[in-house]
């Protein structure tokens, strides 16, 4: 067992009137379930990678009705029910249950309406086997619908007392300001990492409102202008890539929760081991000026 991610480690953060751990565990590779979702190897493994985060003292899992088609939320159940206390449960509703073949990210099914919303609530509500949904995210938007009408009916499911917090993923800056208008948004998720800083202005929109970021892919960083510089930092100081790409998101913002993904116990404990990396000041201006954010 790996060191224990304390209070201290990578500190606490708000979300709202809930309290977590600034490093997070992404969930939606516990699946057997694929499709554009990837999914573990196996059912058993699944189970093992999130009881690891989980004893290795993360107290923040994000999720979704979509990974897996529920399959997600319900492994986080039977490895963790009865759940113990303090862990926060992220989800997500928004979308149809269908998934599309690997990588065609344009044919996820989005479905908004306020109708589906609160049928997902209850679906997820029982997988999960919880009473009330922590913090609960619009995953897209549907094109279809409002977006003013689905999120009114997160808030209406808060106002019943089903949902603690709401959030909102994937937006615009417009479409956060929409939300906004109709209740307390507590944290935006949207894709972002050290080399892919398109979403750089609502990591600061949040920054500036009390809001929370969630960067997704946080670790996908191949491929992206920040690889080079990645590696060259990570053999300098005998971390791995995906881990110096962690510590810069920590580093980078106080207000940032990463929620790395892994099917695989081992790597979720390498994961949380870039809690104690600190990158110094050089290394922090070399990433920065890797994948520069685009032009305000
Ligand atoms: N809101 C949205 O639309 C949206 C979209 C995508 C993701 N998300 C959320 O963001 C979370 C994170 O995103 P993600 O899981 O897609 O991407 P990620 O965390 O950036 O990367 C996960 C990938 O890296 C691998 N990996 C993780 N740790 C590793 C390690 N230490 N060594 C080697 N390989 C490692 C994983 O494979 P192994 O399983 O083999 O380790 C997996 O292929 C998701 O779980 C989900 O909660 C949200």
């Amino acid at each position: 067992m790996g060191r224990l991610l304390d209070d201290e480690a990578v500190g606490t953060i708000r979300l709202g009137d809930l309290t977590v751990r600034r490093l997070g565990y992404g969930a939606a590779r516990l699946s057997t379930v694929g499709g554009v979702t990837p999914i573990a190897p196996d059912r058993g493994q699944a189970v093992a990678a999130v009881r690891e985060a989980v004893a290795r003292g993360v107290n923040f899992i994000d999720t979704a009705a979509y990974y897996g088609l529920g399959g997600s939320e319900e492994i986080i159940a039977e490895a963790l029910h009865p759940y113990p206390p303090g862990l926060v449960i992220a989800t997500k509703a928004g979308l149809g249950f269908f998934e599309p073949p690997p990588g065609d990210y344009d044919a996820i099914p989005r479905d908004g309406r306020p109708e589906r919303i609160r049928a997902e609530c209850e679906d997820s509500l029982r997988r999960l086997k919880r009473e009330v949904i922590d913090l609960y995210q619009c995953h897209y938007n549907d094109p279809k619908v409002p977006y003013a009408e689905t999120i009114g009916a997160f808030a209406d499911l808060q106002r019943e007392g089903k949902v603690r917090e709401v959030a909102v993923s994937n937006v615009s800056v417009k479409q956060l300001r929409i939300a906004q208008s109709v209740c307390r948004i507590v944290s935006v998720q949207n894709r972002y990492n050290v080399g892919d800083r398109e979403y750089e202005p609502l990591v600061e929109i949040c920054g500036r409102e009390g809001m929370v970021f969630l960067p997704w892919f946080p670790i996908m960083t191949a491929g992206t202008p920040a690889e080079a510089v990645l590696a060259e930092i990570a053999q300098a100081r005998g971390a791995t890539p995906r881990q110096v790409a962690l510590a810069w998101l920590l580093q980078h913002a106080p207000h940032m929760l990463p929620i790395p993904g892994s099917a695989q116990a081992s790597h979720v404990g390498q994961n949380i081991d870039a809690a104690w990396l600190r990158l110094d000041a050089e290394e922090m201006a070399r990433l920065d000026a890797a994948a520069p954010p685009p032009a305000a």
